[in-house]
């Protein structure tokens, strides 16, 4: 098996970890997509993507766990429900140098329900627990649970509240962080799945008002940051998924504005899309395409005058043998370009 040459140093020392991530998604926040966003924000906790267990124990385990050292704080999203192998998991992750392990117990595929963990084992809140109680007694790395408010149907505050309590009190979970709505486990698509049932912040509000000691972050349908200074007053952390995604350029202001930096990582776009560029020509001298990086950078104008024709540019199948920075004097080019084209002439 193929080793870590360095185990990377953790640096790890906000007072208040949770307080803005990025949330886990599958195919998106991969490692190539965290470097963008650590790029525009040095302090922001990200994801992984979720991995199973199944994946870690019989995979490849450098294909699942490698990553830069820049992504710290870096947290590592299991799926899995076996709590002795969630425990040689998070022997894994700590070997690998994460800062966390979150375990899943929101996602609703049909694929995770046969394999019975995601967003089902809300409904066996022991099990969980147990997870959790066995990765803390491998491992002295935070081990947090990502959830819904509820499964189905059952609306009821009760049946959330009691799951927190369970993991709590019987697994010693200490960090809940909660998309807040529930998971309908027949008839939906995942996608749906993140879109029709309602949102319910106030649930989560609730919870850390129930349970001030514990860590509470909510999830769910937030962008901007009025909306996350807002959802602040009420939580202690927030993690946002599709909008950091899509405009990564609104992670800008947050390390100053939410997370005590006395400067931003970035000022300008451009100094973002050449550090990435940088990244990719790496890649791309070890063999590896750099489209598979570029795809993240396509939001990172959004908004701006000509944005379109840049990102037209960065995703032109044609130009994939190029090197990245002469894709990217091709993308600037063209962004001038429809900037002047969208000025309408005196
Ligand atoms: C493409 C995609 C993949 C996702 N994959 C995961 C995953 O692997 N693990 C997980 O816990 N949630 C996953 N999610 C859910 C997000 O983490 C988040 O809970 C959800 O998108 C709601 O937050 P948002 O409204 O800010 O996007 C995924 C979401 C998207 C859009």
């Amino acid at each position: 098996m193929r080793r870590r040459a360095a185990r990377p140093v953790n640096t790890d020392t906000s007072p208040e970890p949770w307080r803005l991530s990025v949330a886990p998604m599958m195919d998106w926040t991969d490692r190539h997509c965290r470097v963008l966003h650590r790029l525009v924000t040095r302090r922001t906790r990200l994801y992984t993507e979720m991995v199973t267990t199944g994946a870690l124990l019989h995979g490849d385990v450098p294909r699942h766990l490698d990553y830069s050292a820049v992504e710290h704080p870096l947290a590592l999203q299991l799926g899995g429900s076996e709590p002795a192998d969630l425990a040689a998991c998070a022997r894994l992750a700590e070997r690998w140098g994460y800062d966390e392990i979150n375990l899943n117990c929101g996602c609703p595929s049909e694929r995770v329900q046969r394999g019975a963990f995601g967003a089902c084992l809300m409904a066996e809140p022991e099990l969980v627990a147990d997870g959790v109680a066995a990765m803390r007694e491998v491992t002295p790395l935070p081990v947090t649970v990502k959830h819904r408010i509820g499964i189905d149907r059952v609306e009821s505050y009760d049946f959330v509240r009691d799951f927190v309590g369970t993991v709590h009190t019987r697994g010693g979970c200490t960090v809940f962080i909660v998309h807040a709505r529930n998971a309908w486990l027949q008839g939906l698509s995942p996608k749906e799945n993140r879109e029709i049932p309602p949102l319910r912040h106030e649930l989560v509000h609730r919870l850390k008002r129930d349970f001030p000691a514990l860590t509470i972050a909510v999830n769910g349908g937030l962008a901007g940051d009025e909306a996350i200074a807002a959802q602040l007053q009420h939580v202690d952390g927030v993690m946002v998924g599709r909008h950091a995604y899509h405009e990564p350029w609104s992670m800008a202001s947050w390390d100053t504005r939410f997370l005590g930096a006395s400067e931003p990582a970035a000022t300008q776009r451009e100094a973002v899309e050449e550090a990435f560029v940088a990244y990719m020509e790496g890649l791309a001298a070890q063999g590896t395409p750099w489209s598979h990086a570029s795809r993240h950078l396509l939001g990172l104008y959004n908004g701006q005058p000509g944005a379109r024709r840049w990102r037209q540019v960065w995703s032109d199948h044609r130009l994939k043998a190029e090197r990245p920075q002469a894709v990217m004097r091709l993308a600037r080019q063209a962004l001038h370009q429809g900037a002047k084209a969208a000025v309408p002439l005196a």
